[in-house]
This record gives C-alpha cells, structure tokens and sequence, in this order.
C-alpha cells in the first residue's frame, strides 16, 4: 500500500521550481492533546517541535518564505489560562533558539499587532529579528496577533490620512499603494497555503495576500505533520496547472516560448 509515509516526497520534488513563499496556518494542536487524554498545552508545545521540523524541511530543499500563523487576533478570545500559556511557551522557545537561526542562517521575522503581545514577549521577539536580520538563506515570519481584517483597517486609515494631509490624491490609489501599507510589504505573496487539522477556512489569515495562493488541506493535526508532509504538499502544489484567470492553452503556449 502507497501511504505518505512510504513514499519519499523530497525526491520527487523540483528544486528548479519551488513555491517562492509558503504559509501555513498550524492547526489542531487541541484535538490533537485532547485524542491522547492530555491538556490543550500538551499540544502546543508538540506543535513547537512540527515548527523546528517544517522550518527545517523548508530551508533544507531552498524556500525562501516560511509564514507561520501562530496567535491570531481572535484567538486572544481564548480562555486566559491558555493564552497566558500560550505566551509563555512562545517567550521560552524564542529564547531557545537564537543558536540555530544563527547557525542556519535564518532571518526571523513578525507580523501583526506586536503592541498586544506581552512586553518580555515582544522585547525578545524585536531582539532576534535584530540579530537575524542580515541572515540571508530564509525568511521565517511569524503571524503573532495577526488578522489580516486588522490589517487592512490600519492600511486604509493611513491611506485616508495621507489623503487628508495632501500627500496623495485619490487617483494616485493603486494595488501597490495598499500592498505598501501591509506588514507583509516586504515578503513576495504566498504561492502556496497548507492549514492542518481538517479545517477548510482561512481564519482571517494573509487575506489581502492570498489573492493567488494555492491552497493544500491535510487532515494531520499540526504536532504530527512531517518534513514529509511539507513535501508531498509542495509535491501537489508542482503538479498544479496556476492559470491566473487565463486559459490552460494560453498557459501551456507561455511555458513552450519561456523554454
Ligand atoms: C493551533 O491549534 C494553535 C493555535 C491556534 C494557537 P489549536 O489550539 O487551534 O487546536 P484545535 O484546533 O483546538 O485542535
Ligand atoms: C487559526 O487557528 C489561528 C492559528 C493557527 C494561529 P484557530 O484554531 O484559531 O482557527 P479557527 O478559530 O478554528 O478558525
Ligand atoms: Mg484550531
């Protein structure tokens, strides 16, 4: 039988053509605690160890753009006892871990409302994306009391505010002049999206971004995904035809001119 784990997903991917940026929404650490009879928090930091993991999987085989959604907006609406927790475990593994993103070359990197974080989490957050930010191999931004909802609010308030203030004039609006204003400014927009756990729903992330994006659902909850379930999703990703509103013969008469 051809199951997941027999098959080697890493051989059969092309290196030459790589998704630029994947995002991934890590879901069902709680489920995943709770079929083993143990606590929600058991779960996420099982989840840290997929995050060392799949960081790993993605610098290894050459993506550039790792995004992992890990606290978003809404989830502040949780019970206190396991945001509190949630907190701790994040401010406990930054901590961990300067080492191997030096060692790796890794720039780490946040997006969201990094003011809502607690302050000891947000002080060593901003002191390794100081000391990473000339490591050239990986981006690795983490969405921390992220929504894209929010977002895209304070971008349209500073755009009003640039209008008010006779900076720009409502003609001069363009595409760019909104991506400007995203915490992502700076990231190219995923190629590829992969969320855990069953769920089929984007949960306020990278709304704006994802306009594009390809999608890839797996039912593992996050502490149990592989490098190997990295690759067979970048593996079906590959195997997409990404039309961009155009015809697969036009697609098709792209890739015979380009080669
Ligand atoms: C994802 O797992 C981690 C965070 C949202 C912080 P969940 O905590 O959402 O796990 P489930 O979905 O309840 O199983
Ligand atoms: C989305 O997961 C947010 C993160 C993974 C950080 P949730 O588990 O909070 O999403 P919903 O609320 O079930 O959509
Ligand atoms: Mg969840």
């Amino acid at each position: 039988m051809n199951t997941n784990e027999n098959i080697a997903y890493q051989d059969k991917i092309d290196t030459s053509k790589l998704p630029e940026h994947i995002a991934i929404i890590m879901d069902g650490n709680g489920r995943w605690a709770k079929a083993q009879g143990k606590h929600r928090i058991f779960g996420h930091k099982n989840g840290v160890k997929a995050v060392r993991e799949v960081t790993e999987g993605c610098a290894e085989i050459g993506i550039k753009n790792l995004t992992l959604y890990a606290f978003s907006t809404e989830n502040w609406n949780r019970p206190k006892l396991e945001v509190s927790a949630l907190m701790e475990l994040l401010f406990i593994t930054m901590g961990k871990e300067i080492k191997t993103l030096q060692k790796n070359n890794i720039r780490l990197n946040a997006i969201g409302h990094l003011h809502s974080l607690p302050e000891s989490n947000r002080k060593v957050l901003l002191e390794l994306m100081e000391a990473t930010k000339n490591n050239t191999r990986m981006t690795l931004t983490l969405a921390l009391s992220y929504g894209a909802r929010e977002e895209l609010t304070e971008a349209t308030k500073k755009i009003a505010q640039a209008v008010k203030d006779g900076q720009l004039s409502i003609e001069d609006i363009k595409q760019e002049t909104i991506t400007e204003q995203l915490y992502t400014k700076n990231i190219p927009d995923p190629e590829l999206m992969i969320r855990t756990s069953g769920e089929h729903r984007i949960s306020n992330f990278l709304l704006w971004q994802m306009a594009y994006t390809e999608l890839y659902f797996t039912e593992k909850f996050w502490p149990e995904f592989t490098k190997n379930d990295l690759y067979k999703a970048i593996y079906e990703f590959q195997n997409r035809e990404r039309r961009f509103g155009m015809t697969s013969e036009q697609i098709n008469e792209q890739l015979t001119t380009n080669n």
